[in-house]
């Protein structure tokens, strides 16, 4: 398990401890002017040498990783430091696993839902398919949580991402690998961000520590048991109408838990969250996508098969169609 920091000061410690100097910070535009990008500027001050690596897109592409592993080796840096979201994280982690490099690795959130912190997962796209990478190198060293990164978050980010975090628990829960240290996870997390989703929305900064920790709680879930049914389905959403990935993955979460009712013992072990699932999704009121009617063959094809293995009902592509339809 990554060690949690959760002040500047100890992770500038736990830096000189290691006899680290030279960081790759892999981040995205908007780093540079919150408080983990201007702790980077500190450092720079104090000595560190600092080389930023910016140059990829959301939904990453491999030739991006190929590009920081590049400029990793060109800098000789002693540590990789992920900033930001989902893909900053994730192409830090890639640049490490697929380069080799035998080096800690840093991840600083910046938004409170994807759990990449928390896993041994990076989601990268080859020639415009999504290839999920797996391997424990992924995993942080150290991950630092700063509630203030959450101050400036725009309301539809806030909501997209921690519902996320909840397609992670609830998915984890019912996932066919669900096991006691998953659902102590996924239950933690669910008790969190159901307690405190409305004072978060409303800009509330107690909640700003509970939902950082909330979602890296739903990452530990699935760093267990992986995604099921709601993270196959959603993907194609998010390519297809641009609408968000923790967006996408709520609509299908919560199409599938209806479908799934009757259909699979798994359920009981979510089931005494659904009264407050179910508020949440209306409080969150997030639309579905217009969705024309030849799009549902396209959308049923697209599902990865891996992911919804782990689903606890077994879905026919006709069943699918009906669950895209149910959104
Ligand atoms: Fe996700």
């Amino acid at each position: 398990m990554s060690e949690v920091i959760r002040d500047y000061n100890e992770l500038a410690r736990w830096l000189s401890a290691r006899g680290r100097k030279s960081l790759f910070v892999v981040c995205g535009n908007s780093f540079a002017s919150i408080a983990p990008g201007r702790f980077i500027d500190c450092l720079a001050a104090v000595g560190f040498k600092i080389t930023y690596f910016r140059d990829f897109t959301p939904n990453p592409d491999h030739s991006s990783v190929d590009k920081g592993i590049e400029a990793f080796k060109e800098c000789g840096a002693d540590t990789i430091i992920g900033g930001g979201g989902g893909s900053a994280m994730d192409v830090a982690k890639a640049i490490k696993f697929e380069g080799q490099l035998n080096v800690p690795f840093v991840a600083i959130p910046t938004t409170a839902g994807t759990g990449s912190e928390a896993t041994r997962f990076a989601v990268i796209y080859k020639d415009g398919t999504k290839t999920s990478l797996t391997s424990d190198v992924m995993l942080p060293d150290a991950v630092l949580l700063d509630p203030s990164v959450l101050e400036n978050l725009p309301e539809y980010q806030k909501k997209a991402t921690m519902s996320d975090a909840v397609c992670h628990a609830v998915e984890s829960a019912w996932s066919s690998a669900t096991c006691e240290e998953s659902r102590a996870f996924s239950y933690s997390a669910l008790d969190k961000i159901f307690a405190n989703y409305k004072s978060y929305l409303a800009g509330d900064e107690q909640t700003f520590g509970v939902m950082l920790d909330a979602a890296y709680e739903a990452g530990e879930a699935i760093n267990i048991t992986k995604t099921t049914g709601g993270h196959a389905l959603c993907y194609k959403l998010t390519t297809m109408y641009g609408i968000s990935h923790g967006h996408a993955a709520l609509l299908c979460v919560r199409a599938l838990w209806n479908y799934m009712e009757g259909r699979t013992d798994n359920l009981e072990f979510v089931s005494r969250y659904k009264e407050q699932f179910d508020e949440y999704f209306r409080y969150l009121d997030l639309a579905k996508p217009d969705i024309p009617e030849e799009d549902y063959g396209i959308l049923a094809d697209s599902v990865n098969t891996e992911r919804l293995s782990n689903n606890p009902a077994a879905l026919t592509r006709e069943d699918i169609v009906t669950v895209y339809r149910n959104l």
